[in-house]
């Protein structure tokens, strides 16, 4: 079985190949995505280190003068494919974008610099042959700084993020609350490319995708400079501050790989950490979102709450694995963890991020057990990981009790992640 999963996955991964990166998915993501390329990259580092570097490489060739890592890197024959592309964001106009590419204005979830660890860990002595680490830490650097300096608008030592987009987790519950308050009409004409690649029922609505773009007009029509006083969309996320801190500590060990002082980096882990305490939400088990124009915390069990369980000071450790295999979330009978809380009467394990497992979330979780020693649990999500990217042809996400495949396929994270399951050893 591992074998028929590690051929099919690198044959996803081998045609949805791009000379320089790999595109989430040939339709309906036709460009280089962020947070995609460092989970594509840890599956890549186990068959080809060569090629996980270059994906890394790619994507830090976009990386702002202000230290950002874009969301999307278009590829200009394909602006027609994807809405909105580069004729949106005219990134070239903006101050400090950079110039050989053009890129999205907004940022994703900050999972990079665990990946460039995770790679060079899969083949040390390739990545010293090419100063895999050397090459990358100061922009990893820069990264960081720019969402613990521009990015903590709160002042609480989270950084922000600015849109649904930047979550990963687009339509999640998290944000239904600000997004009653974010006007729907946009200037520029609603166009759907996304559509032709997946069913209107497990996409985000119309009305969504308004309100999207807005947001987006808003942030690049300001210059995208985190300066604008009044922007409705300000929030705290567990899953993005949780990759942060864990991200910080990578950084740690990649400076002492280097033979340079990391303890700054320990310490600002442990600051988000603490920071996130805030937005621990008892009477849920989890966390949540905070929305900084107000202060207020949202009260919804969503997959980005329990991500938490990654990070090595995690005082709720206990809470966080009741409600992980409590009725809100495996309840004994999911294959794979559900994006959002199966009580609430909305859940639909059909829609994007309101129900749905995704692999890279399982994964995650799966990555968390096997720190706190939980193997058993860890290898049956590794299993289902494998076993149904494989089964459904790596579909984008599948319904987490039946494990029925929905989403567009050969979708490039879960053929990245089936294969890593596939050469993953639990460390007693
Ligand atoms: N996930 C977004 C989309 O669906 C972009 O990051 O297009």
């Amino acid at each position: 079985m591992a074998e028929l999963i590690a051929a099919r996955s690198t044959a996803v991964l081998e045609a949805n190949w791009r000379t320089t990166h790999t595109v989430p998915a040939a339709g309906l993501y036709p460009h280089q995505w962020s947070w995609d390329s460092s989970f594509i990259a840890v599956g890549l580092s186990r068959i080809s280190p060569r090629r996980a570097g270059q994906e890394m490489d790619a994507l830090f060739a976009g990386q702002w003068d202000d230290g950002r890592l874009p969301q999307i890197i278009f590829d200009p024959h394909r602006d027609e494919d994807y809405a909105p592309g580069a004729s949106f964001w005219q990134s070239r106009l903006i101050p400090g974008s950079p110039k050989q590419v053009e890129t999205a204005g907004l940022v994703q979830p900050p999972n990079h610099a665990w990946a460039v660890w995770k790679i060079h860990q899969a083949d040390p002595a390739e990545s010293r042959r090419r100063s895999f680490l050397e090459r990358n830490y100061s922009k990893l650097v820069r990264w960081h700084e720019y969402l613990s300096g521009r990015r903590d608008r709160g002042g609480s030592g989270l950084a922000c993020i600015v849109h649904p987009w930047e979550s990963g987790t687009d339509n999640s519950p998290l944000w239904d609350t600000v997004m009653k308050r974010i006007p729907a009409d946009s200037k520029t004409e609603l166009n759907r490319p996304d559509l032709q690649h997946a069913d209107a029922g497990e996409r985000p609505s119309q009305k969504e995708y308004g309100k999207y773009f807005w947001m987006a007009e808003r942030y690049r029509d300001h210059g995208c400079d985190d300066a604008d006083a009044d922007y409705p969309f300000l929030m705290e996320d567990p899953l993005f501050n949780t990759l942060l801190a864990v991200s910080e500590l990578a950084l740690a060990d990649i400076a002492a790989e280097l033979g340079l002082p990391g303890e700054a980096h320990g310490d600002r882990a442990q600051q988000i950490t603490e920071a996130l305490e805030a937005l621990y939400v008892p009477e849920l088990g989890c966390y949540s979102a905070r929305d900084v124009t107000d202060g207020t915390v949202v009260k919804k069990a969503t997959i980005n709450g329990l991500i938490p369980l990654l990070l090595p000071g995690q005082v709720h450790t206990d809470a966080l694995l009741e409600t992980l295999n409590g009725p809100r979330f495996m309840d004994g009978r999911a294959l794979l963890v559900p994006s959002y809380d199966a009580t609430a009467v909305d859940h639909n394990p059909a829609l994007y991020w309101r129900g749905p497992a995704w692999f890279n979330m399982s994964w995650m979780v799966a990555e968390a057990l096997d720190r706190l020693g939980h193997t058993d649990q860890a290898a049956f999500l590794r299993g289902n990981i494998g076993r149904l990217a494989a089964e459904h042809n790596f579909p984008e996400y599948v319904d987490p009790w039946t494990g029925a495949a929905h989403g567009t396929r050969r979708f490039s994270w879960t053929a990245a992640l089936a294969l890593e399951t596939t050469y993953h050893r639990s460390t007693p």
